[in-house]
């Protein structure tokens, strides 16, 4: 089902697998359409389904990664890529090492990096090299936050460092063995850099994703709940289960 509303685009799917498969299909008919495509890639438990069927269609020869590049949107600082729980061991695992995608071709914020501020000068320079973000895909944070821009962040942020809010980190301990394991600052691109892709699809399921995602596509656009910047964007689509949309 669609809605109107204001620049938003929204798809209310029945449940978890049926937005996992519209996504991806909106990930391969990009791909498709330009196999060079710079894609956007956002980690947690959201998009793990929609990795999981653009891996069966790749091994159905559906789609091609070979020349796809991949920004991903964050990643723990302190964590060393082989860490289990680092975004990169996540990507790997999830999605890269199942296709084939060019090892050269992905990119993901270095969480060990000695200079944060240089690593995410530079980050921003490699995304602006290859032309910007084709289609960026996101998932919202109980809190509102894309990437981790926590709220109140201004939306001119481009990469940058990330104290995590109190929110995510219980949110996101439940990775971790213990809520101490579970470090407290990231490495996000910005709302400016998010903004600055082409297209966007931003994706939810379950009832506590149910206000993030009311505040984010019907309430004003403020710095409080990041997600809201998504209404200025002019070519978003909102994939969401029946739970979620529940207020909508
Ligand atoms: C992850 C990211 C975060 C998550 C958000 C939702 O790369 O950028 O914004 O999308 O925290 O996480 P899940 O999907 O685990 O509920």
């Amino acid at each position: 089902m669609m809605q109107g509303g204001k620049m938003v685009e929204i798809v209310i799917v029945k449940d978890y697998n049926e937005m996992s498969k519209k996504a991806a299909k909106i990930v391969t008919t990009q791909i498709n359409g330009k196999p060079n495509s710079v894609l956007g890639f956002a980690t947690g438990d959201t998009p793990r389904g929609m990795y999981e069927e653009l891996i069966k269609l790749y091994n159905n020869g559906n789609v091609d990664f070979a020349d796809i590049k991949a920004f991903n949107l964050d990643e723990y600082y302190g964590l060393e890529k082989e860490n289990p729980q680092s975004y990169h061991y996540y990507m790997m695992e999830n999605l890269f090492r199942h296709v084939n995608i060019k090892n050269e071709n992905i990119h993901i914020p270095e969480g060990m990096a000695e200079s944060i501020e240089i690593e995410c000068e530079e980050y921003e320079n490699k995304i602006k090299k290859v032309g910007g973000i084709d289609l960026q895909v996101l998932g919202i944070g109980r809190n509102g936050h894309i990437g981790f821009n926590e709220p109140d962040l201004k939306f001119e942020a481009r990469t940058h460092f990330v104290k995590l809010d109190d929110d995510t980190i219980k949110a996101n301990s439940r990775f971790f063995s213990s809520i101490q394991e579970m470090p407290t600052k990231a490495i996000s691109m910005g709302i400016k850099t998010i903004m600055q892709a082409k297209k966007i699809i931003l994706l939810a399921s379950g009832k506590e994703k149910r206000d993030a995602i009311f505040k984010a596509v019907r309430g004003e656009t403020t710095p409080e709940v990041p997600a809201s910047v998504l209404q200025r964007h002019p070519n978003v689509i909102v994939i969401v289960d029946e739970e979620t949309a529940a207020l909508l």
